[in-house]
């Protein structure tokens, strides 16, 4: 018993740290590319779960498995702070839609088993319009001070996305763009008084055989400033083309709008498209490839003077773990979101859908939680998320002071630990000096730095700093050194006790005249210098 008290209250600090230091009652705006709290001036980072509403019945998922509160409860005590909750437009345009009851929602689906799960958990929704209700989840959202940001996902209520779901661009046969104005209007207004919602995406995914950027920025330009004419407490944020993959042309013909610094801008990073085994045999060329991609269509809104927010509003993997394109591909992500401690949403929050593509109480095996809303569905993938869910860079402070060592297979962070080198928590990183590509890996402050042993043993933290350091793969992602006047060897996490080892490295190519092992997973040699500040 004593021992539960002393880790309830530990948990419950950590809770209040990180809703003090996370989250706000006061609207947001931007600062250059950071979002910031108006009242305190301090950044706040969206660390966000998706939560669908989108779906045939518009009934937010998980309602018929546990009560709302417990929902809301399970967000921050997984550590996000912000939902990113959608909506269909015709719930806010359609009558026959907007004024549907719940119980008359699950009648027209046939959805029995998914009202006896609504009786139990949350008999308060059955006589709820389907717009009440999604209204009283924002409403609980914000008492559990969770930040919510609200997504037009499709227009027809129902699974998204295909080129040809006549939901993917204006004009097709469900997206008339008066209607979408209409919608976000009307969203904007019914939660003007909800201090609980920071901002509003303003399309998911646009894609399909109409998509052109004449088009996008003639009607990005027009949903924005209805959002904000309605209501500008909030962010408004915008999404570009290709599944919301692609902001490049941005570059060269920036969005004409002036809203007082409330334009945040996202994008889905997935790894759809390329296959498992491509990724098993080439993990660390393709890192390189979709990180290039990905900067010239998405990160590189953060650079420069003219920078702005990026909302990752979607990534996220098969938590199961069988699947080895996420997998791989979901290390090469983390390692680029952190470094640029970008703001991010999950996919996704739920366990099941209510009615998915014609079947009831479909399992999302990308969901946080299990079947049943109960458990987590994979607690190591959480963990990962950590490095993320902090943060790492305060805007305030323009240069990082130091760098946090972070491997992303893990999501923990290089730390020192008693003369033992170890791959921990990265809230107790060890703090180095930027690292020059073959210069020495330095301790902040400390004449000591990171020095190469022999192969299989663990490397050394002394005054040593003969020890120069490259970058071996194509991903960046590899540091080796040389020992003696031998060949060059990686920096490793033994995986069975987490501290790190000198190891052939594994995988990198013909850089170094090696022939690639790649039947071995690469990522165990993967490191990220994060810049950090905090
Ligand atoms: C619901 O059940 C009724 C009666 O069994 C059936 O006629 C109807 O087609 C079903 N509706 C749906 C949407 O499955
Ligand atoms: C449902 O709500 C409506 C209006 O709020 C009310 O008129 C009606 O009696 C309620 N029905 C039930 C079964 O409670
Ligand atoms: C960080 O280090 C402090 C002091 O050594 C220790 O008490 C704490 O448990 C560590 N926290 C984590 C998350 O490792
Ligand atoms: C990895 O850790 C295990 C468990 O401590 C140990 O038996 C093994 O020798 C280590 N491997 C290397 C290469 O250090």
């Amino acid at each position: 018993m004593g021992e539960g008290r002393v880790s309830y209250s530990a948990i419950a600090a950590f809770l209040l740290l990180q809703i003090t230091s996370f989250c706000s009652s006061s609207p947001l705006s931007t600062n250059s590319r950071w979002i910031v709290d108006d009242a305190s001036g301090q950044r706040v980072k969206l660390a966000c779960v998706n939560w669908p509403s989108h779906m045939e019945p518009m009934i937010a998922e998980g309602v018929e498995k546990k009560p709302l509160s417990e929902i809301a409860q399970k967000i921050t005590a997984n550590g996000f702070n912000c939902a990113r909750f959608t909506w269909p437009t015709f719930m806010f345009t359609r009558p026959e839609y907007s004024n549907l009851r719940v119980s008359e929602s699950l009648d027209k689906y046939n959805l029995s088993a998914a009202r006896v799960g609504i009786v139990k958990n949350n008999p308060q929704i059955l006589n709820m319009t389907v717009v009440e209700l999604h209204k009283a989840v924002v409403d609980e959202l914000g008492r559990n001070k969770v930040m919510v940001v609200l997504d037009n996902h499709i227009s027809r209520p129902g699974w998204c996305c295909g080129d040809k779901d006549g939901n993917g661009f204006f004009g097709d046969v469900d997206f008339s763009p008066e209607e979408w104005l209409q919608g976000l209007d009307a969203v904007a207004n019914a939660y003007k008084v909800n201090p609980a919602v920071v901002g509003m995406s303003m399309r998911n995914e646009l894609r399909g055989s109409r998509q052109n950027e004449a088009d996008w920025y003639k009607y990005m330009e027009l949903g924005a400033n209805t959002i904000h004419t309605q209501n500008q407490d909030i962010l408004v944020i915008v999404s570009g083309l290709g599944y919301a993959g692609n902001l490049g042309f941005l570059k060269s013909k920036p969005l004409a709008v002036s809203l007082a610094n409330k334009l945040v801008y996202e994008g889905h990073w997935y790894p759809f498209g390329i296959p498992a085994d491509k990724w098993t045999s080439q993990t660390n060329q393709l890192c390189a490839s979709v990180i290039k991609a990905t900067s010239d269509n998405l990160l590189f809104l953060t650079q420069g003077d003219n920078s702005f927010p990026l909302f990752i509003s979607e990534f996220g993997i098969n938590q199961r773990g069988d699947n080895e394109a996420d997998n791989r591909y979901i290390g090469c992500l983390l390692a680029a979101v952190a470094e640029l401690d970008l703001d991010w949403a999950l996919w996704a929050l739920q366990g099941s859908y209510i009615l998915r593509e014609g079947t009831v109480n479909l399992e999302e095996l990308y969901g946080v939680l299990d079947l049943n809303w109960d458990g987590i569905r994979n607690p190591q993938f959480l963990d990962r998320l950590q490095v993320v869910q902090q943060i790492n860079q305060d805007f305030k402070s323009e240069h990082p002071t130091y760098y946090k060592m972070l491997h992303p297979l893990s999501g923990h962070c290089v730390q020192i630990v008693e003369n033992e080198i170890v791959v921990a928590s990265c809230k107790n990183a060890s703090q180095w000096e930027q690292h020059q590509d073959e210069g020495p890996i330095k301790l902040v402050g400390s004449p000591q730095c990171l020095g190469v042993a022999v192969d299989g043993e663990a490397p050394r933290v002394s005054e040593d700093c003969s020890s120069k350091w490259k970058f071996v793969s194509s991903s960046g992602l590899h540091l080796a050194a040389q020992v003696g006047n031998g060949g060059y060897l990686c920096l490793e996490m033994n995986t069975s006790d987490s501290k790190l080892v000198i190891k052939k490295c594994l995988c990198v190519g013909d850089n170094l005249g090696d022939l690639p092992t790649c039947a071995d997973n690469p990522q165990v040699q993967w490191f990220k210098f994060i810049p950090s500040n905090i």
